[in-house]
């Protein structure tokens, strides 16, 4: 049986991206056409029973964001999609954005109509210069088609879709953020609480959920929650794009059901295809630059959110890097560490000086400086920095690194006896070559 499931992906390549007549063709917002019918509890209870979890890394319940939000009286309500992505190893957005934006816009005028909202804002990354372009056209055309704008459909209902970008910084993927970045302020974290469905985008009420989160809605309503939850695993509902880049065969997006196993996404024909140049696998790292490393042992993990938290690893944004044998597992924290240190917005310590700190004495393993001393003190920044940051950036930014301490603690010793079993660190003459 085929490992790969296009869902939510079934368009991609096969429509124009911007044409509203190829997507109605191909079924396109038939579940904008059926949530109109329906109440907004409805639509929620909905996409509740269909166990959605948020796409966007951090799996919060969409149906019970969704509640929360609609639970609030106040009025204006905001809808945002996080188009951000800014995670390394993470690029299943820009396939939706680019190949099928209506899908995106049929979700978010689904969350509009739930809500009442006026207006939606989609907070594009400001590298994806093109696919801002082919979003404002799908948006225009949208508006021609009675879909957007004015009374939707001959419906009282009206709602305008608004592009905004980013300038490239990581952290204005942080919801809160982002929101401030959409304001015109510094693309900084708020505290939190308030939370923002209750003081968000402009001080009012704000849905943000992620690109693919939205890309499902129409899905689960058009087809049903049951239907839907069939796909996956009975507490991951559906299907998941997964990023599958690094030394692996075919890297690329795809789109699997819950419930296939980290060797399919890997060694699958259809899906990775296997390590490259015939190597051996080393180790996976999950979710972007922030989520888990796994190793061998853990391969035949179904890859669903439960499966994988309780192995000690994560679903994240999709992500799968592939490392082969000839990769040192320092090195490699070594590089990881590096984005943290740039993408650190500096507002906290923790995070601003724990990744310098972390990065120091990872670089002294590398260099066959560290002593077994060094290991408390790694334990010891990256418990403050998981405990301690502002944001889910500083929080997570250890993951990786406390991972493969755990599944790699021998790889580490050899360090410490002037041994780099993959040949990578230290000086040519210390390897003796
Ligand atoms: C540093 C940082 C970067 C993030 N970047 C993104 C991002 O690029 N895209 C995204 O959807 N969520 C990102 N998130 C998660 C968002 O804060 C938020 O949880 C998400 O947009 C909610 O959508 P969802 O519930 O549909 O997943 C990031 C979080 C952190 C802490
Ligand atoms: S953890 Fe602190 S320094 Fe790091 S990005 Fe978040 S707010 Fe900024």
């Amino acid at each position: 049986m085929s490992k790969v499931m296009p869902l939510i992906s079934a368009n991609c390549g096969k429509i124009r991206p911007d044409s509203v007549e190829e997507y109605i063709n191909v079924g396109g917002f038939e579940g904008l056409k059926k949530a109109l019918k329906m109440e907004p509890t409805q639509i929620i209870d909905e996409i509740k029973n269909a166990k959605l979890l948020g796409r966007g890394g951090a799996a919060y319940p969409v149906g019970s964001k969704w509640q929360q939000l609609y639970n609030i009286e106040e009025s204006p309500k905001y809808i945002v999609c996080n188009a951000d992505e800014g995670e390394p190893g993470t690029f299943k957005d820009k396939l939706l954005l680019e190949k099928d934006p209506l899908r995106i816009i049929e979700g978010m005028i689904i969350a509009g109509y739930v809500f009442n909202s006026q207006d939606g804002y989609i907070y594009i990354r400001g590298e994806y210069e093109a696919i801002q372009k082919g979003f404002q056209s799908a948006i225009d055309n949208a508006v021609e088609n009675g879909y957007l704008g004015n009374n939707i459909l001959g419906t009282d209902y009206c709602y305008n879709l608004h592009i905004m970008t980013g300038a490239g910084a990581y952290v204005c993927g942080e919801n809160s953020a982002l929101l401030n970045s959409i304001e015109g302020k510094a693309g900084r974290p708020r505290v939190k609480p308030p939370h923002l469905a209750e003081v968000g985008l402009f001080g009012m009420p704000t849905l943000v959920n992620n690109v693919e989160s939205f890309a499902n809605i129409s899905t689960i309503i058009s087809i049903g929650a049951e239907k839907y939850l069939s796909y996956g695993t009975p507490e991951s509902g559906g299907t998941k794009l997964v990023c599958l880049s690094g030394q692996v065969v075919n890297p690329g997006v795809y789109e699997v059901p819950f419930g296939v196993t980290l060797r399919d996404i890997i060694y699958d024909s259809e899906l990775g295809g296997g390590i490259k140049d015939g190597k051996n696998l080393k180790f996976f790292h999950l979710g972007g630059q922030s989520g888990p490393c796994g190793s061998l042992s853990q391969l035949d993990t179904t890859y669903c959110y439960k499966a994988l938290r309780a192995n000690g690893l994560n679903v994240g944004s999709g992500a799968v890097v592939v490392m082969d044998e000839s990769v040192c597992v320092i090195d490699y924290l070594k590089y990881v560490t590096e984005f943290f240190i740039h993408e650190s917005c500096g507002k906290c310590t923790p995070c601003r000086e724990g990744n310098k700190q972390l990065y120091a004495i990872l670089d002294k393993f590398t260099k066959g400086e560290a002593t077994s001393g060094d290991y408390i003190l790694l334990k010891r920044i990256s418990d403050v920095m998981a405990k301690a940051s502002f944001c889910g950036l500083g929080q997570a930014a250890a993951t990786a690194f406390n991972t493969c301490l755990k599944n790699f603690r021998s790889e580490f010793d050899a360090h410490l006896r002037g041994k780099c079993p993959a040949g990578v660190c230290f000086t040519k003459q210390e390897r003796g070559e």
